[in-house]
Parts: C-alpha cells; structure tokens; sequence
C-alpha cells in the first residue's frame, strides 16, 4: 500500500482480509460478485463469533458495529432488483458500511458520485471528450463513460452518496435505470444506443436525515430503493471503543505515539451522549444542540485533543483538551449551540467538577468558552 495515501479506500486497506475471505470462501457467489452474500457478511461485522468455517483460517476484523441482521438485510436487497437507501443521522456510517459493502461484493468502492445540489446528469451518466467528439463525432471512443455507465458496463454496483442533496430531477434519472437497467446513449447509433446492465449491478445510495431528506424524494424512486434506517450506537461502551480504535489508528497513521487516557475518553463520551440525548446520566434534562454530536464527531474531538496534548501540551490529555476542542468540531458557527455548551459545562460540568480529575479541569475551561 502506498504509505503516503492519507485514506485508502477499503478495498486497499484490507485487501489482505479481502484474499483470505476469497480462498476460504466456500459458497457459491451470485452472479457478478467476487465474494458470496455469507462472506460479505464476515468482511463487516468479523468473525470473532465464529466457531467453523473461516475461524480457523484466520481473523476477520469486525469494521461495523451495530445490528448484524441490517446488515444481512442490505446484502440481499443489493442481490435483488432493488436498490439499497442507508438513510440517518450524520456520523452513523452509513458511507462506511456503502464502502464496505461495495468493496466486499465488486472489489471496487470507487464508483462513486458524491451528490451535491449542482451534480449534473453527465457526472452520473456520461460526458463526451470534446476534442474526439469534435473529431469523430459521437462514438463508443469519444464518450467518458461517469460512474453508472461502469457499473453497469462491469456489471458493479455504484454508490450514489447523500444523494438527496441532488435536485428531484436528477434524482430521478435513476428510476429508469433502476427499473430496465438500460442506459440510452442517443447519441450513438444502431447497438451502441442502448448499454445493457451486467449481472451484479445495482445503486447503493445514502441520505443523511439532516440535509433535505427524503421527504422530497419522488415516490417513483422510493418505490425503487429498500430503505434501511441506520442508527447511532446505543451502547457507551462500545461507542468508547470505537472511538479509542479511530483515535489509536489516526495517531498510528500520523506516527504519534500518544493515546487517549481512559478518564478523558470517559468524559468525551459522556458529554457527547449527554448532549446526543438531550439528557444526562443522572437524569437531568439539557438542551440538546442542533448541531450532530454523532460518534465521527467524538472521534475528530478525540484525535484534535490528542495532536494538541502531543504538541502543545505536554503529551497527556486533559479535560482541557477535550474542551478547547469541542468548541471548533462542535460549535462552529452557531451562536445558539454554543449557549447550550456553555450551559452545559457551567451547570453540568460544575457538579461533576468535584470528583476531580479530567472533569474539573474540563470545568475549568469555562472562562475561555465565555469569551468565545
Ligand atoms: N456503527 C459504527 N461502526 C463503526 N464505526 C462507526 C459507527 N458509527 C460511527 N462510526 C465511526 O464514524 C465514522 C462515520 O462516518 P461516515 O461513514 O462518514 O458517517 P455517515 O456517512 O453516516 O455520515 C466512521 O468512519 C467510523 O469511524
Ligand atoms: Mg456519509
């Protein structure tokens, strides 16, 4: 692997995994899948419960924590005529788990079209290389075939990224291939007109709640997709460990030798989901910000508070740490939320600032967050 890549994509960061599933795999694949539905399976969530088959041969790790069975289910929708819409909150991983997905099941998360509201239909579909196109005119040649135009050709499947950031017409280009997968290319004449789908093709699409939502999605699409909700970690402890192991694996990328104490981690947490739940352990209620306090989040405060100890702070992390740090990951620029962090860790963080320790130095922080 290229060492200097900042984020290789999945298929490159755990090709290693990837080759042993592959040569253990023993069930029949579906047409077009280079793994079968089982071990697509194995790839996400591991195989640490594993007692036969693949335990022996070596570990799986597990990359998605969550429910297995969501992750069963979005496997067998990609294997049908459907195609597959991981809706939630942002920082639930659902371009995590589209990665995985793409890259168990085609060896290849790169088709991919990041939605935006000015993504064109040509970025989609296809586009023409001006210089042939002047040349030749249209041709097989002079066409730059976008990421549903390959998918289809090689008989993969294409991720569509927040895609209801599009505009509904966009949007809706989608509903024909989904229905006939056929591509018309009505440029082209005689066979070329028409690109038929391979075996193994099909759109994975996510949507984030928060932008515009589904809401306006025509009905025609979601007619076409199985929608899977995807939601935020319900258990503390297995949100820490998330965040340890992103935290540990962003400091051993950057060759920092640092890592976030138990204490500080705790108290990242608790403030995340207290924030999250618009509730804190002991039962209090607090206003919950408009801004996502998802784990991604925890795990930017995390890493920022870690470089900061490493750098600036004489290596060990502190409640001030966490604090500085959420200011600029959480605030941002909403003078409304930063109200109620403010309120939080003058009301909150007081009572919890007499056991000591990383609380009542994150308590302290209270006068930087005032002249913010
Ligand atoms: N259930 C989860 N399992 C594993 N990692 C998670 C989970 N939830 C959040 N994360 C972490 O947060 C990140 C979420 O990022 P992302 O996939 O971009 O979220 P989304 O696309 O839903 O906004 C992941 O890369 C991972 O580090
Ligand atoms: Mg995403």
């Amino acid at each position: 692997m290229d060492k200097k890549t900042i984020r290789p994509p999945a298929e490159m960061l755990y090709r290693d995994e990837l080759n042993l599933l592959r040569e253990q795999d023993q069930a029949a694949r579906p047409p077009g899948w280079i793994l079968s539905p089982q071990a697509v399976k194995t790839f996400i969530v591991g195989n640490q419960d594993d007692k036969g088959w693949f335990a022996k041969k070596g570990s799986i790790s597990r990359k998605f924590y969550g429910n297995d069975t969501l992750v069963e289910r979005a496997i067998i929708t990609l294997l049908g005529n459907r195609g597959l819409l991981l809706v939630g909150e942002p920082g639930t991983a659902k371009s995590l788990l589209s990665e995985l997905l793409t890259a168990a099941i085609c060896g290849d998360s790169q088709l991919t079209i990041q939605g935006t509201a000015g993504t064109t239909e040509d970025q989609i579909k296809y586009s023409w290389n001006y210089a042939l196109l002047l040349a030749q005119g249209p041709s097989r040649e002079s066409l730059v075939p976008g990421p549903v135009y390959r998918a289809m050709a090689e008989g993969k499947i294409v991720r569509f990224e927040e895609i209801t950031r599009c505009q509904p017409e966009i949007q809706d280009t989608l509903v024909s291939l989904l229905s006939d997968k056929v591509l018309m290319v009505p440029e082209l004449r005689g066979e070329d007109v028409t690109l038929q789908a391979k075996k193994g093709f099909n759109i994975l699409a996510t949507a984030n709640l928060r932008d515009r939502g589904v809401n306006e999605m025509s009905s025609a699409l979601k007619r076409r997709f199985n929608f899977e909700t995807v939601l935020p970690i319900a258990d503390p402890e297995l949100e820490m460990e998330i965040v340890r192991k992103e935290t540990d694996r962003l400091l051993s990328d950057s060759g920092i030798n640092q890592a976030m104490p138990e204490d500080a981690m705790e108290l990242l947490i608790t403030t995340f989901r207290d924030l999250r739940e618009g509730k804190t352990r002991e039962g209090a209620t607090i206003e919950k910000p408009s801004t996502v306090m998802s784990t991604a989040e925890a795990v930017a405060v995390s890493f920022a508070a870690c470089l900061d100890a490493h750098y600036f702070g004489g290596g060990k992390v502190s409640g001030r740490h966490i604090s500085r740090h959420m200011l600029g990951t959480v605030f941002k620029d909403d003078p409304g939320d930063a109200k109620k962090l403010r309120h939080y860790l003058t009301v909150i963080g007081k009572v919890r600032a007499k056991q000591g320790g990383v609380w009542r130095e994150f308590y302290e922080t209270k006068a930087e967050w005032e002249s913010n």
